[in-house]
């Protein structure tokens, strides 16, 4: 059967179980149906379980009371895939809506501030192309010319959630996570003027919405905020008046998990789709002990999914989201005034490396630091994208990548560099009686040798970055593991190699000793 790639029974109860249990988790179903003897105390077990929903604070300068009243009432009309439910109920839910948008808005009045450019724009435009943007969101023009959405997020509605105020807008981009610790937002560390660009490429873009407001009263929003459960997600207020979970978990086609409006009642409305609410039913049936246990692998399965790393990287047999809109892309850049290329200069369109080997490729270290952010050097400052920090799950991630491929956290302790080996892999790397690996491959301060066709990464980065095995395995045979890799291959199938002196031409002698060198270099 598992050859044949048989739908297995057993598998697919499994797997719709784990997507159940996900769902519960990162829908917040207990912040609502609560048992304390179930539902681990925070920070245990599944790290998914109560995170909690961004701050509902500093609306009064930002935001559109109109807007608000528009995303309270109906979320998913504006973000489809979002984790807040439909909450407000009953022939008067849009008066709720904008009695809460009022309550929200509550306090000092926006600042005049600047207006976004046009020159601004069309920067930005480029830079939404460049740094990959475009691969987990949708431009905020593309209903106008009907792109493919390839399931990312739209961003059309920002004109009017921000009404222009770019200041507040640039503020969100430079720190996602300012209000919203939990976000799949990633961080890009971008600089003043980049976000400047990129809010006003977004704000002058996207759609304005004439609409008569609805006048909220704010003393009933305040009350509504508490009885309508939503501080239960958005500040870990404790469940009340909600059915127990031991209630939900015996329901069927009902509450939340209805099918039908009628089935429903005053219930929220998460948009579920039928197979989710299968998933969400069996794992109910369940005695949820689950969600007692954390297992890397498994998160770290999740969260590439849910982070949504494919936007920008391939995995495995999934290709980029990036590559796949590249015609988008093409016409944003063309839109900037044309350049001639400066050798030497970062480029928009070099290759993102792939995902599919990083468990065995990156040390744990370097891993953790890297997807938080915080490696401040780039290995590729050829290319113009960046890696983008997601600092709420650098740690599970990182764990999670070595697990998925059999590794233990930490590399084992390796005793000092071998002085012998050292020597000839000073030679071996070098341009006289060596491979002439720094034609390419910079080692600290001095730079590759040879303007480039293939730039690669600095050795000293390298050797920080890379775990043991896969250095040896990569320099063997770099075409194995990346068939479009301009590396060349220095070692014939049995191994040797054309530099017969030192280590009688054997290739995996040599490269070792080039890595034994490589660690002495600071
Ligand atoms: C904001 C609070 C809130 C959240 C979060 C929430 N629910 Fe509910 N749920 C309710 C309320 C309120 C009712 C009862 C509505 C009523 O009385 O008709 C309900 C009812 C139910 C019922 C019917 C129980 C019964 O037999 O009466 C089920 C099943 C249910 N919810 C499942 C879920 C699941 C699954 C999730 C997560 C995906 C979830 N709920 C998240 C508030 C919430
Ligand atoms: C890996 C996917 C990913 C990438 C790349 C990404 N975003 Fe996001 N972004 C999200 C998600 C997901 C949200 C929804 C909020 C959440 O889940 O926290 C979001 C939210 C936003 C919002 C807020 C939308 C609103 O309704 O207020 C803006 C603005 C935004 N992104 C702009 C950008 C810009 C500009 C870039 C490039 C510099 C970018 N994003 C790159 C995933 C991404
Ligand atoms: C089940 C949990 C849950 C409940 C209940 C809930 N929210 Fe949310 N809310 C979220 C999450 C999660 C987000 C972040 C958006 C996303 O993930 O797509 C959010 C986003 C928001 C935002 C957007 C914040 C921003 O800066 O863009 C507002 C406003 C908001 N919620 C208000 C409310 C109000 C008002 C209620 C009650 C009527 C409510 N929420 C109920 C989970 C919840
Ligand atoms: C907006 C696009 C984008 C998204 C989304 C993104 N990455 Fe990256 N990532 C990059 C770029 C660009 C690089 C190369 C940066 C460099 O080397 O200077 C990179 C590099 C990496 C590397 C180093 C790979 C190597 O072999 O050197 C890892 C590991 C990585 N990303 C993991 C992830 C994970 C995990 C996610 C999802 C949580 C993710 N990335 C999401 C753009 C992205
Ligand atoms: C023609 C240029 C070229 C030469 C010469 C070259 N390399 Fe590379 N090397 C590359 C490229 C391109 C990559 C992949 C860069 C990337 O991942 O973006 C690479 C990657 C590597 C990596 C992985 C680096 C990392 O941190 O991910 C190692 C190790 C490496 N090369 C070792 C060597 C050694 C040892 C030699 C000499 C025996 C050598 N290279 C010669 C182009 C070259």
């Amino acid at each position: 059967m598992a050859f044949a790639h048989t739908p297995n029974p057993a598998v697919q109860a499994g797997q719709q179980l784990r997507d159940g249990r996900l769902l519960f988790a990162q829908l917040n179903c207990a912040a609502c149906h609560a048992d304390a003897a179930k539902i681990p105390a925070k920070g245990q077990g599944m790290p998914e379980l109560g995170q909690l929903a961004p701050l509902l604070s500093g609306f009064s300068t930002k935001y559109n009371p109109d807007f608000l009243t528009e995303w309270i009432a109906d979320p998913h009309a504006i973000r489809p895939g979002t984790h807040m439910p439909k909450v407000l109920t009953g022939p008067d839910a849009a008066q709720k809506a904008a009695d809460i948008a009022a309550a929200l808005t509550q306090g000092e009045a926006p600042k005049p501030g600047a207006k976004p450019k046009a020159e601004d724009s069309l920067a930005g435009g480029a830079l939404f192309a460049n740094l990959g943007c475009i691969g987990c969101h949708q431009r905020p023009d593309a209903e106008v010319d009907g792109s493919p959405s390839h399931g990312r997020i739209p961003l059309a509605h920002l004109s009017d959630k921000y009404q222009l105020r770019i200041e507040a807008l640039a503020a969100f981009l430079k720190d996602p996570s300012a209000n919203y610790a939990a976000t799949r937002m990633p961080h890009f560390r971008l600089n003043d003027e980049e976000s400047t660009q990129l809010a006003s490429y977004l704000l002058l873009n996207g759609r304005m919405i004439k609409r008569k407001s609805l006048q909220g009263d704010a003393a009933r929003g305040g009350q509504l905020l508490l009885s309508a459960g939503c501080l239960n997600c958005h500040a870990g207020m404790p469940a009340t008046t909600q059915p127990a979970l031991a209630i939900v978990q015996k329901a069927a086609d009902k509450g939340c998990l209805a099918s039908t409006p009628a089935n429903r009642g005053t219930a929220p409305d998460y948009a579920l789709t039928a197979p989710q609410r299968a998933a969400l039913s069996a794992f109910l049936r369940t005695d949820l002990a689950s969600l007692h246990q954390d297992v890397p692998a498994e998160f770290a399965a999740r969260q590439i999914k849910d982070l949504n790393c494919v936007a920008c990287h391939d995995r495995d047999s999934a290709g980029s989201t990036w590559a796949k809109v590249d015609n988008e892309s093409r016409k944003l850049r063309a839109a900037l005034p044309a350049k001639d290329h400066v050798e030497g200069e970062p480029v928009p369109d070099a290759p993102v490396p792939a995902l599919t080997w990083t468990g065995e490729k990156l040390r744990n270290d370097w891993l953790v630091k890297f997807l938080a952010g915080k490696v401040e050097e780039k290995p590729r400052p050829w290319m113009i994208g960046r890696m983008p920090g997601f600092a709420h799950r650098a740690d599970g991630l990182a764990l999670g990548f070595a697990h998925q491929h059999g590794l233990p956290q930490q590399e084992p302790a390796e005793a000092a560099p071998n002085e012998t080996k050292v020597k000839f892999g000073e030679t071996l790397l070098g341009n006289s009686g060596g491979f002439n690996c720094i034609q390419c491959h910079g080692l600290g301060d001095q730079a590759a040798t040879a303007v480039f066709e293939a730039p690669a990464i600095n050795f000293v980065q390298s050797n920080e970055r890379l775990r043991k095995g896969y250095f040896a395995r990569w320099v063997m045979a770099p075409t194995r593991i990346d068939p479009q890799t301009k590396m060349p291959k220095y070692a014939d199938p049995e191994g040797m190699t054309q530099l017969t002196d030192p280590l009688d031409g054997k290739g995996a002698e040599q490269f070792e000793a080039i890595r034994e060198y490589l660690r002495t270099v600071k």
